[in-house]
């Protein structure tokens, strides 16, 4: 039975420490005929604030500052288990409820931190010791674990917050929630997983403390909950086969799901790594025009996103990238885009005419096609050319498309159109600086972008309206802006970083 003395605590309990040092983490609060007269006892020790509570069935300690947001567990409820085994502490402000007994959270999410109880000679004393931070970072993955199911937002912040306190590596946060959902995205990976690494780059280089260095990091947490919440499992295959580059670009094009994860877990049972496959998956992804580009970009930060946290991580990427080139959308195949084949049979790596940015504007499909054939022999110069026709037709985007209403889905056109050219122009760069082979694939595919792109760019329109004087000033300032963006959805912050 839980009856208490008081339902609120006294004014004085709030404001005066009465806790009495001891030896250890050992604290004494005072007399249990006291502590029973008020019912309840607030404890300040350094900055903790200890909420302590009588009642027949015992006496309980626990963090005064309720786990949800702070507010104090002093002015919350008591009252019995319905089975008469314990206390339940209810936070008025939003009504969580804590068992002070077991110590489960029974309405609500993180756990309350209590403090071991003894009662000596008629003084109570509680254990102020810490968990070993071995225990904290399992019980605060465990917890990010559980919010991360359900994409509860603030609750993970809070978790990250605890591995870091604990002293543990924030990125086992990360590392966490994609061995969780490494087989939740029925077509591979995602946005959540392309941005990582710039996410995690921004937090590196621009985190000015450790409250705005979680920022980030939840991002890219909260984006794969988000990405993967209620999906059910989609299983890799398990079989693993002999290895070769070969079979694995030839399962991806045959869209072999199966095979190609085999030949994977081949490779990855020969000690392979990231780096030793990049050529393959890049000539996979870089066989057609298709996902938007999205293919290589992801091939690329897949990558880099493997650098930053480890082999440990590889396998779950890895398979998840197999699988979204074994899906990926051929758009090379529709009409529009059909003319890359066809230049692609074409490419001499000969063409010797000279380029510039504005000899690629202003053209078809087709049309630009042509145009970088008659280039091909100058791959940089071309490159240069193709990145500054991107550039260009973004800048005079004609704004009023990505509103209008009234046109077929085909004209669905927006400002991502235009950065994708140039998201997809860097993959292309660093891809194919490393995999020469390719180039002919990646600047025809850029093309693709430019001269589709065409039709929606205004020429009348005054590019100068953009025109940033400091450029360095602009970009810290719209860097620093990412850790408030303040976008409601994930995929559209993605898209800002
Ligand atoms: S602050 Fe206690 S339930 Fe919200």
């Amino acid at each position: 039975m839980c009856a208490l003395a008081a339902d609120s605590p006294a004014t004085e309990d709030r404001s005066k420490p009465v806790g009495e040092g001891a030896p250890g983490n050992r604290i004494k609060v005072g007399a249990l005929a006291e502590l029973q007269a008020k019912g309840r006892q607030l404890l300040k020790v350094g900055n903790k604030q200890i909420a302590v509570f009588a009642g027949e069935s015992g006496v309980y300690a626990c963090n005064n500052r309720c786990p949800h947001e702070g507010f104090p567990l002093m002015e919350g409820k008591l009252t019995r288990r319905s089975d008469g085994g314990g206390c339940i502490l209810t936070c008025n402000w939003h009504n969580w409820k804590f068992d002070l007994e077991g110590g489960e959270t029974l309405v609500g999410g993180d756990k309350l931190r209590r403090y071991p109880v003894e009662i000596v000679d008629g003084e109570i004393w509680l254990d102020l010791t810490d968990p070993p931070l071995e225990e904290r970072r399992a019980a605060a993955l465990e917890s990010l674990r559980r919010s991360f199911r359900r994409h509860e937002y603030t609750r993970m912040a809070r978790e990250l917050s605890r591995l870091q306190q604990a002293k543990a590596d924030p990125l086992d946060g990360l590392r966490g929630a994609l061995d969780w959902t490494a087989d939740r995205f029925e077509f591979g990976t995602t946005h959540a997983h392309a941005a990582a690494p710039d996410w995690l780059a921004l937090r590196d280089d621009l985190a000015a403390n450790e409250p705005e260095r979680l920022v980030p990091l939840l991002e890219v947490v909260g984006h794969l909950a988000w990405d993967s919440l209620r999906e059910p499992s989609y299983p890799f295959p398990t079989e693993s086969r002999s290895y070769d580059p070969e079979s694995l670009v030839a399962a991806i094009e045959a869209e072999d799901e199966a095979a190609a994860i085999a030949l994977l877990r081949g490779a990855l049972d020969k000690g392979l790594g990231f780096r030793d496959l990049e050529a393959p998956l890049a000539e996979a992804a870089l066989a057609h025009y298709q996902d938007f580009g999205h293919a290589a970009i992801y091939v690329y930060k897949t990558g880099q996103l493997i650098d930053r946290l480890g082999p440990a991580s590889a396998e779950s990427l890895l398979c998840n990238l197999v699988r979204s080139l074994v899906y990926a959308t051929r758009e090379d195949l529709i009409p529009e885009f059909r003319a890359y084949g066809e230049a692609l049979s074409a490419w001499d790596g000969k063409g010797g005419e000279p380029v510039a940015a504005e000899d690629l504007r202003r053209l078809s499909v087709p049309k630009v096609m042509q145009r970088i054939l008659r280039s091909s022999g100058d791959r940089k110069a071309l490159y240069d050319a193709l990145v500054g026709a991107a550039a260009a037709d973004f800048l005079q985007f004609d704004l009023p498309v990505a509103d209008a209403t009234e046109r077929g889905v085909s004209h669905n056109v927006g400002w991502l159109d235009f950065t994708h050219a140039i998201t997809f122009s860097n993959a292309v760069r660093v891809l194919c600086s490393r995999h020469p082979g390719l180039w002919p694939q990646g600047l025809l595919q850029i093309g693709c972008f430019i001269g589709r792109n065409a039709a929606y760019v205004d020429r009348s329109y005054d590019a100068g309206r953009w025109r940033v004087d400091d450029p360095d000033a602009f970009f810290e300032r719209e860097m620093r802006a990412l850790f408030d963006h303040a976008q409601p959805e994930y995929i559209v912050s993605v898209h800002l970083v």
